[in-house]
């Protein structure tokens, strides 16, 4: 019989490549789930169902309806600077939400895979290791981080996948990221300002998928750290997108963090120490060029 996998936030970036993942699978049954329509644009191979996580009534449903062996909660206010001026909705998607997950993950003994940031660390001693110190800029980070020691002191079984710049290329999505608008404004011809003080791993969409399915297959717990393997600051991010698309580069002017009127504080330098999820999982991220490489397909498409 096929294991039930709930997915929550299915129309989100990498909930579309899990979808892409799970779909007829061997081993696994999705439910793949979001708030609103459907925006996967493939039918067929999964289930889909409406849910909006911030009702608790709705999230013990799913949950009961289904059993599931596993739920995957991607679903998140991602929007750093709008966590820092709609607090209210940032709580309760991103804590609230993730304490209704695990109130029926508890009833219904589900284990539950919960995907948190990088921005829960203040950036001064990257790239950091899954036990070093949290200390949060932002009122994003610090919502992340609340959620996680929810699951910490929850008693359920669960495994929390942490995360950098995440991008790629899916359906309607809701936001871009920073190789789409790069890439973007680069071909319009548009001058782009980037900072040179902040510096991440930035991690393939699809990378990040694969992780969630290898942590389900070993039924891992505990933290992870998965991000790309190729650490850089911000600029040199989109100098290799420029150069990576033949675009040009002089449109790229250097700047830094105290420029630029953003409403959260960014961490200066992130970065994951990989190695828990490379041997533990079987991690293997590709490298940001090879990550470019297939998003250019994806968008020749
Ligand atoms: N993206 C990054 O750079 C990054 C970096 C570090 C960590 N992460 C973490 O990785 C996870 C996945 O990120 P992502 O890039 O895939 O985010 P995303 O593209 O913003 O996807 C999140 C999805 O959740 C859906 N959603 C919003 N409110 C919901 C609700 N109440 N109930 C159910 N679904 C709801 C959104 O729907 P709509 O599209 O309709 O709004 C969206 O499709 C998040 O936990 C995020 O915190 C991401």
């Amino acid at each position: 019989m096929l294991k039930k996998i709930l997915l929550t936030g299915s129309n989100g970036l990498l909930g579309q490549k899990i979808i892409d993942l799970l779909r007829y699978h061997t081993e696994y049954e999705l439910i793949a789930s979001s708030k609103g329509e459907n925006r996967y644009p493939k039918e067929g191979g999964y289930i889909y169902e409406n849910l909006d996580i911030t009702n608790p009534l709705e999230v013990e449903r799913i949950i009961a309806k289904y059993e599931p062996y596993a739920v995957i909660n991607t679903a998140a206010m991602t929007n750093v600077d709008q966590c820092e001026t709609d607090k209210e909705n940032c709580d309760l998607l991103n804590i609230k939400a993730v304490e209704y997950l695990i109130k029926a993950c508890t009833k219904h003994k589900v284990y539950l895979i919960h995907l948190s940031t990088d921005f829960i660390f203040d950036g001064e001693s990257g790239p950091y290791k899954e036990e070093d110190e949290a200390k949060p800029l932002s009122y994003y980070g610090q919502s992340k981080y609340e959620a996680e020691q929810l699951l910490l002191n929850s008693g359920i079984e669960y495994s929390i996948l942490r995360t950098i710049i995440v991008y790629g290329v899916a359906a309607k999505m809701s936001r871009s990221n920073i190789v789409l608008w790069a890439k973007s404004a680069l071909e319009k011809g548009d001058t782009v300002k980037v900072v040179n003080d902040q510096f991440r791993m930035p991690t393939l969409a699809e990378d990040l998928a694969q992780a969630c399915i290898l942590a389900i297959d070993k039924r891992a717990k505990g933290i992870y750290h998965v991000s790309g393997k190729d650490y850089m600051s911000v600029i040199e991010m989109v100098k290799r997108i420029a150069k990576f698309y033949n675009l040009d580069e002089s449109l790229i002017v250097e700047t830094d963090s105290t420029t630029l009127n953003q409403a959260a504080k960014r961490p200066p330098r992130t970065g994951f120490v990989i190695d828990k999820a490379i041997k533990e999982l079987g991690y293997a991220p590709h490298s940001f060029e090879e990550g470019l490489a297939i998003v250019a397909k994806q968008l020749s498409n």
